[in-house]
């Protein structure tokens, strides 16, 4: 029998190797405690099989070398050591005699001793490191409970330094040629690689969970079943050894068997489905080439459901439905964001105590992405702003949705949007960054954008876009694709760029949404039409990885409102400012009145760059009137919209001079106005611009009493980048009786449900009709 290497295994959502600094310098044969410290951590892993990621074989990793604890004197002391050096609370048993299986190697400790209080199992007395007079037959396993210790670090990302049969990647090999072309893969046989390569992995006593996972892995949020006659033809032909060579019946376009000889390496696969990765399920390894290890198997063939974004065919992508109440918000990259769920028609977020990967894919694949790669906590993709709805989430992994964990509701004591939750999902591989590349920049986060196209006869060339309409939209899809996050900026000309090795332009007219995952689905031109088709008044890009995001405080402006008539006299400045309507241009000044809706504006940076003007502050403008310089022209509009959404009230474009009026608990203040100072928003600050400062209001002296809709709208011309623009909007209910004026359901342009922003549109309409 060929000898196995037990299945290393690192488990993955709990990392093999501890980051607590526990040790002390008796790593001798002592059997004494010693409290003293040493740098190096004591690395345990859960191992064997039958296991579970919080149950196992203990080993532990001394001397570079993984070795067991005997059985021996083991109680539930040393379990609940071993369970919290491993990250969970503390232990539900243990095991002896080798219940998941005999170990190799060492047998490191026996006759352990805990007292309970200790760090590391190393501190508590033994016969010393490697003094044993046991079998493998005695060692022990841990069952620990399934409940981790909050903020237990590196508890959720999958460990990068593990083991020496480390599955780093998997992959399908189409059986058919011509899926080869078609991106994503969803079907074919299954290569894993670790430190030797790639290998096989054989399929006896395979089950649609492992395929589940490996799909998960793939991108996929779903299994399928593959077409079992197909692949047996396809074995038959192997076995019978008939056409040695590739089988290649290209001509029919059909099939052919790539890797006559199989080369396995992993085997007994056995995952439950839940896990996020291979190396989490139990399965072995055996020696490369061996052949006796797969007898009467096959390798693994599976295949995989892609989600709608990445379906090809029409007409199942219109069948396929993904979640609409979570979403991703903030991350720089498709499939990865902070997590906002949909309760009561308003969006809001989830507290990361106990986040994990688990509960993470699950929000993946109800999204139509694979399972989770990373789980962040601490609002590493930014801080929401709304209400906070679920904490303590605790996915098993096979749930349709984070709605059906178990989870806490949240009062206000026990989280902030400090602690969002965000997940990194896997997404399927596109090879959309192969299409597109940026030349001339002069770093590797800009350039002149160019893109693959063929001409009619095939021939593949590289060429450069358009400049004309190319904006931060456009920009931030080329980002996209180029695999790096956002676009800081869209540039119209790029001469000021290398060019010395331009192409041609091939492309104009590039129009997209934003939302899109590459120019090529974006509008364009059939056929170019480029006034300045130059290389210099090509479209480029600046990319990165950080961008701001501003958000009003939308309660602030609800609960500021009111009305005052101001006398002109005192309006000569804001008229200089064009702060009023039109119509005050008729008035008799300075004797009457404008009539103002007045409201304060808190606008808060929650993204994770600061937010700073376009231009540099020599193109910065001095307004005498008011003593500052206004670095942006446009930052703000202000409106009051009728019922089928016609300005009533004259948009007033504020412009203003930005700073940080305050800022979050530990974030310092960066910018201020005054002294032509520098300016700009902070991330984690704000800039307050209260009710009773001149040009803070829309002048409704010529609106009628009625409903309304109130709306303000920051960076409207999507001027500065930022990583998110559906929140740029605010709009409230606003009813006007002539003398006093009300704002309800005051809202950003993405705290709502759709059904809900419907209702709340119709507003006005409908309360019109009954004033009138
Ligand atoms: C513990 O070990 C470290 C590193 O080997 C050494 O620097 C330190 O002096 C030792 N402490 C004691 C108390 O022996
Ligand atoms: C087999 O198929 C591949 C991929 O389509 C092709 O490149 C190759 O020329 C074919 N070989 C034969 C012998 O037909
Ligand atoms: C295993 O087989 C593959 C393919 O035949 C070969 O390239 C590789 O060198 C072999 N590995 C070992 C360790 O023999
Ligand atoms: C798309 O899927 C439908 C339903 O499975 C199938 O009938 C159709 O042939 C597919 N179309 C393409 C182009 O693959
Ligand atoms: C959480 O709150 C909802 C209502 O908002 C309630 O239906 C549910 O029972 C609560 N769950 C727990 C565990 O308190
Ligand atoms: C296409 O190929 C033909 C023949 O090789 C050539 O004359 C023609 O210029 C090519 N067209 C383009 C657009 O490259
Ligand atoms: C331009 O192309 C030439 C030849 O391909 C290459 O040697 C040179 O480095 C390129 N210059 C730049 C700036 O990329
Ligand atoms: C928004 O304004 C309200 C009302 O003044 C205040 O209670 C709340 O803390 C503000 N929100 C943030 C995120 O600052
Ligand atoms: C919108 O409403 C205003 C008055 O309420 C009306 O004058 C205007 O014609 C309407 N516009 C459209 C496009 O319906």
């Amino acid at each position: 029998m060929e000898q196995l290497t037990r299945g290393l295994l690192l488990v993955l959502l709990f990392p093999c190797c501890l980051t607590q600094t526990t040790a002390s310098n008796t790593t001798s044969a002592t059997p004494t405690s010693s409290p003293q410290p040493r740098t190096d951590r004591l690395k345990v892993r859960l191992t064997g099989f039958p296991r579970k990621h919080n149950e196992g074989r203990v080993e532990l990793f001394h001397k570079g070398e993984w070795g067991t604890i005997c059985d021996d004197d083991f109680s539930i002391v040393n379990a609940h050591v071993l369970c919290r050096q491993l990250g969970f609370v503390e232990a539900t048993g243990w095991t002896h005699s080798a219940k998941y299986g005999k170990g190799s190697g060492k047998i490191w400790l026996d006759n352990v001793l805990c007292s309970g209080s200790e760090k590391s199992i190393e501190q508590c007395k033994s016969r010393g490191w490697g003094n044993s007079d046991c079998t493998h037959d005695e060692d022990a396993g841990v069952v620990c409970k399934d409940e981790r210790i909050p903020g237990f670090v590196d508890s959720n990302v999958i460990d990068a330094h593990v083991d020496e049969n480390k599955i780093e990647e998997v992959r399908l090999q189409p059986v058919v040629v011509a899926a080869k072309k078609k991106l994503p893969i969803t079907e074919g046989v299954v290569e894993v690689k670790y430190k030797d390569g790639w290998a096989q992995v054989c399929d006896l006593g395979w089950t649609i969970k492992n395929t589940r996972v490996l799909c998960g892995m793939l991108g996929f949020p779903h299994e399928r079943k593959v077409n079992k006659n197909f692949y047996k033809r396809q074995k038959r032909r192997a076995a019978e050894k008939v056409p040695k060579p590739k089988v290649n019946v290209s001509a029919g376009g059909r099939l052919f068997l790539e890797r006559q000889k199989s080369y396995f390496h992993v085997h007994s696969v056995a995952c439950t489905g839940t896990e996020v990765h291979l190396a989490a399920c139990p399965l072995e390894f055996s020696k490369p080439n061996s052949t006796s290890t797969c007898v009467g198997g096959s390798p693994a063939v599976i295949s995989c459901m892609p989600g709608p974004l990445f379906m090809q065919n029409s007409s199942l992508k219109k069948k396929l439905k993904i979640s609409t109440n979570v979403r991703l918000k903030g991350g720089a990259r498709l499939g990865e964001g902070r997590v906002e769920v949909l309760k009561d028609s308003e969006w809001g977020t989830v507290c990361d105590d106990r986040w994990n990967l688990p509960s993470a894919s699950v929000v993946c694949r109800e999204l139509g992405f694979g399972s989770a790669k990373e789980a962040f906590t601490g609002a590493r993709m930014g801080q929401g702003m709304g209400p906070i709805y679920m904490n303590e989430v605790k996915c098993v992994g096979h749930e349709k949705s984070i709605w059906s964990c178990p989870f806490r509701n949240i009062t206000s004591e026990d989280c902030q949007h400090m602690e969002d939750a965000a997940v990194r999902c896997n997404i399927p591989y596109m090879g959309l960054e192969n299409k597109i590349r940026i030349t001339g920049g002069r770093t590797q986060n800009e350039g002149r954008v160019e893109v693959l196209s063929a001409d009619p006869n095939g021939t593949l060339s590289w060429g450069l876009i358009c400049g004309e309409g190319w904006s931060t939209k456009e920009a931030m899809v080329a980002c996209r694709q180029l695999g790096l996050g956002y676009a800081n900026q869209g540039l119209q000309e790029t001469w000021y760029w290398d060019s010395s090795n331009v192409t041609d332009m091939v492309m104009s007219g590039v129009k997209c949404t934003g939302s899109e995952l590459s120019l090529s689905q974006c509008q364009h031109h059939k056929t170019i039409s480029c006034q300045k088709a130059a290389a210099k008044f090509s479209a480029g890009v600046i990319c990165s990885e950080t961008v701001s995001d501003l958000v009003l405080n939308a309660s602030l402006v609800q609960q500021t409102v009111y009305i005052e008539d101001r006398p002109l006299h005192m309006l000569y400045c804001a008229a200089e400012e064009d702060c009023l309507s039109k119509s005050a241009a008729k008035a008799n000044w300075p004797y009457g009145h404008r009539r103002l809706l007045r409201f304060s504006s808190q606008i808060h940076n929650i993204g994770r760059a600061d937010f700073k003007p376009k231009a540099g502050r020599h193109s910065w403008v001095w307004h005498a009137c008011h003593a500052h310089y206004h670095s942006m022209d446009i930052f703000t509009h202000y409106d009051l919209l009728n019922a089928n959404g016609t300005k009533v009230a004259e948009g007033h474009k504020a412009s203003f001079c930005l700073e940080d009026t305050d800022c979050h608990e530990g974030v310092s203040k960066r910018y201020e106005c005054a002294n032509f100072g520098d300016q700009g928003i902070t991330v984690g600050c704000w800039d307050l611009y209260r009710h009773d400062i001149d040009c803070q209001w829309i002048d409704i002296t010529d609106v009628k009493p009625g409903n309304y809709i109130m709306q303000v709208v920051i960076n409207p011309n999507q001027e500065v980048a930022e990583s998110d623009f559906t929140n740029n909007a605010m709009k409230c209910n606003c009813k006007y009786d002539g003398h006093r004026i009300w704002l309800h359901n005051c809202h950003i342009g993405d705290a709502f449900s759709e059904e809900a922003e419907r209702r709340f549109e119709k507003y006005p309409g409908q309360l019109n009709n009954k004033i009138s």
